[in-house]
């Protein structure tokens, strides 16, 4: 199957970048004509690294992908998705616990620009039980997260340091 030459948005936090993230955006680079990766600053959570270092890893761990973009998002979503002239929005579905969350924002989005889809794609197995914060909280306790994120978050997860004020990242 050849890809549409559509332009999808695949908008999150990535706090970081997983390999189920990285297994959606895959996915979709099969069927779309450009992805756009759309980093956010939510307002619902505090991120642990900053906006720079998340777009640096969503940015590195696609470079083998050529029609993936990476950038900050800023405002509402359905105003970015105009600006690019995107026909749908990507989410990954990993469980029925995701539905709730998802649904409501997939209405949100369609009321405030109805012609905006919103599509669902489902990671592979492997990844189905990954989440980002579970991702650092093992790492900063000494689990082993290998498998779990690209060689680049791996690597910067090894500069965590952990004292009385919570987990920081060293500075280089
Ligand atoms: N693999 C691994 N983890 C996944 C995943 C996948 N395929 N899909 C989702 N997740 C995890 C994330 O790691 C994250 O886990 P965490 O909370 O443990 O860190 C969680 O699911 C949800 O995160 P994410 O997919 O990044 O979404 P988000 O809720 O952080 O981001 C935005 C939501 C950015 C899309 C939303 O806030 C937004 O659109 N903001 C722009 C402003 C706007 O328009 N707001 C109105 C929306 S109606």
């Amino acid at each position: 199957m050849q890809p549409s030459d559509s332009t999808v948005i695949y908008p999150g936090s990535f706090d970081p970048i997983t390999n189920g993230h990285l297994d959606i955006i895959e996915r979709a680079h099969k069927l779309f004509g450009l992805i756009i990766v759309a980093v956010a600053d939510p307002l619902h959570k505090k991120c642990f690294f900053s906006l720079e270092d998340r777009i640096y890893f969503v940015r590195e761990s696609t470079k083998h992908l050529e029609r993936v973009r990476v950038e900050k998002l800023e405002g509402l979503l359905v105003d970015f998705a105009r600006k690019k002239g995107a026909r749908a929005i990507i989410r990954g579905l990993r469980a029925v616990s995701d539905f709730e969350y998802e649904f409501k924002m997939a209405w949100m989005n369609r009321r405030m620009h109805p012609e905006l889809e919103t599509l669902f794609l489902i990671p592979s197995e492997n990844y189905a039980y990954i989440a980002s914060s579970l991702v650092k909280e093992i790492a900063f306790l000494g689990g082993d997260v290998k498998e779990l994120v690209p060689p680049v978050v791996y690597e910067r997860l090894k500069d965590v340091k952990i004292d009385g004020k919570g987990p920081s990242l060293e500075v280089e």
